[in-house]
């Protein structure tokens, strides 16, 4: 299973990315290994996707202080089998849950849990997958429970910012450092660090194919030029604070290691011809 760099647990990301950089500058690369998708896994990539879309927008809608995590996840999970499809995430690596939640210094992959209540001002990443007719569709929110303060305000502003700079270099004949770049950039003007141990990815019949889309400029990343048909899950995460994350005992929940917020938005994305298509766009559902 070929799921290197994609946002899963550290431990195969690491590999991807203490991976011995070329030695002399490359161009952009084939796109060997890389799917391109026909029209009609295209449509049913857009069903997908489209579940992924309305089961956020309807979480965020929904979350409120009193509620577990795990209020949030069974919701999801209903949803999601209500309109035909099956949680990509539940089972996947063993991940038990059919969202991953993450609050405040929480970065990624947070485990729903019964004992853990939203409280007033929580900072809330919920990230989700669907798959119906053989094919995936991903996508995160943070959304802000009120009070929200300002610090939280501003970070998942540049966090939503940074994916959508990230999405317009979307282009067949772009490559991929032009959307890394276009996200540290965007990052970094906002004084705020880009998290390097987590990557986007291909996504399409798995959850996690090639390429790994990373958002900082690093010559580890091959430099994939773009063609129409490719899907992507583009998900920067920004932190508050420094870049570096550790994971938790439960072997999933990565932490800021300062302890400061975080912030993540993610959209499952079709290279077009002319730039591109947002699968999951919420505004659509
Ligand atoms: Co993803």
């Amino acid at each position: 299973m070929n799921i290197l760099g994609a946002l899963r647990p550290a431990s195969p990301l690491r590999e991807a990315a203490t991976k011995p950089a070329p030695t002399k500058k490359e161009g952009p690369r084939p796109t060997k290994g890389i799917e391109i998708k026909s029209q009609r896994e295209l449509a049913i990539m857009r069903e997908s996707s489209r579940i992924v879309a309305t089961v956020l927008k309807e979480l965020a809608a929904t979350i409120q202080p009193g509620m577990t995590t795990m209020d949030l996840d069974a919701l999801a999970e209903k949803r999601i089998r209500e309109m035909g499809a099956v949680p990509s995430f539940k089972g996947y690596c063993d991940y038990p849950a059919s969202i991953c939640i993450s609050i405040n210094d929480e970065v990624v992959h947070g485990i729903p849990s019964a004992k853990r209540v939203i409280r007033p001002g929580d900072l809330v990443k919920i990230d989700t997958g669907a798959f119906q007719n053989g094919f995936h569709g991903d996508s995160c929110i943070t959304v802000a429970v009120p009070p929200v303060s300002d610090r939280a305000a501003r970070l998942m502003q540049v966090a939503e910012q940074a994916l959508y700079a990230g999405i317009a270099k979307v282009k067949a004949g772009n490559c991929l450092l032009d959307l890394a770049g276009a996200i540290e950039d965007c990052v970094k003007a906002a004084g705020y660090s880009v998290v390097e141990d987590f990557t986007g990815h291909g996504v399409g019949r798995n959850l996690h194919e090639e390429p790994s889309v990373f958002n900082f400029r690093t010559r580890q990343m091959p430099n994939v030029r773009l063609r129409a048909g490719m899907t992507l899950a583009i998900e920067p995460i920004v932190n508050e604070g420094r870049k570096a994350v550790q994971i938790l005992a439960d072997k999933w929940t990565a932490v800021t290691v300062d302890r400061k917020l975080s912030a993540q938005f993610e959209h499952t994305v079709l290279v077009t011809e002319d730039g591109y298509e947002i699968f999951t766009d919420r505004s659509k559902v």
